[in-house]
């Protein structure tokens, strides 16, 4: 399903084209928090950051096009070190070929390598595709914010999911690593 696509973690020369996929999914205007991304310094900002703290950041490479991402990043605060947050986005021509499965495996074996334990994320309760995916993981939804989201004359909930990597079934961590 994942034939031709290359999954491994970004490199700084990689933050151009992840710029503008990640903005060209904000502006889809509904699987995102934002609308758009941030300038292209910021990014550079963030990714330098993400690398220099080994936090966990992969993309999807088909051919010489980046179509995807997915980042784990630990939390900088004393007694949540264990947890991370995750997001990820795939480019909509690219949905549905298993980009999302491979990119999210991947990232959660090498959150887990980190030392993590918790993985947490935050999705539109509209986004079924990804609330599929994150089930599928085995991520459990721990909270539901009502109405938190009024955008374009639409009300969306925000689900709270959870995956703890101490005690995962999830068939991520039995199979082998993609090629990266
Ligand atoms: C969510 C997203 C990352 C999934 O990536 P993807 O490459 O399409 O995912 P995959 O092809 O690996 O599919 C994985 C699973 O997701 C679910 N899924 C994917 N597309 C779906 C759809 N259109 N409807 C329902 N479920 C869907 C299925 O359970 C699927 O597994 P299956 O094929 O075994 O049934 C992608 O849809 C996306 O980028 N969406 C916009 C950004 C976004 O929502 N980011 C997450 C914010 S929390």
């Amino acid at each position: 399903m994942t034939d031709g696509i290359l999954i491994r973690p970004i490199r700084r020369t990689d933050v151009p084209a992840f710029r503008e996929l990640l903005d060209a999914v904000c502006r889809e205007r509904r699987h995102l928090a934002f609308t758009e991304a941030p300038a292209l310094a910021e990014v550079y900002r963030y990714v330098t950051g993400l690398i220099g703290r080994k936090d966990v950041q992969i993309v999807a490479k088909s051919g010489d096009e980046l179509t995807g991402w997915c980042d784990v990043t630990r939390l900088d605060l004393p007694g949540f070190g264990h947890c991370g947050r995750l997001g990820m986005g795939v480019a909509a021509p690219f949905r549905g070929r298993g980009i999302g499965t491979a990119l999210l495996n991947e990232a959660l074996r090498r959150a887990r390598e980190n030392g993590l334990s918790r993985v947490e994320l935050e999705v539109f309760a509209s986004n079924e595709a990804a609330i599929r995916l994150y089930l599928k993981a085995g991520f459990v939804v721990e909270g539901r914010k009502i109405g938190a989201r009024i955008l374009d004359g639409i009300t969306d909930d925000v689900c709270l999911m959870t995956l703890n990597l101490t005690d995962c079934r999830a068939a991520v961590f039995s199979e082998p690593s993609p090629s990266r």
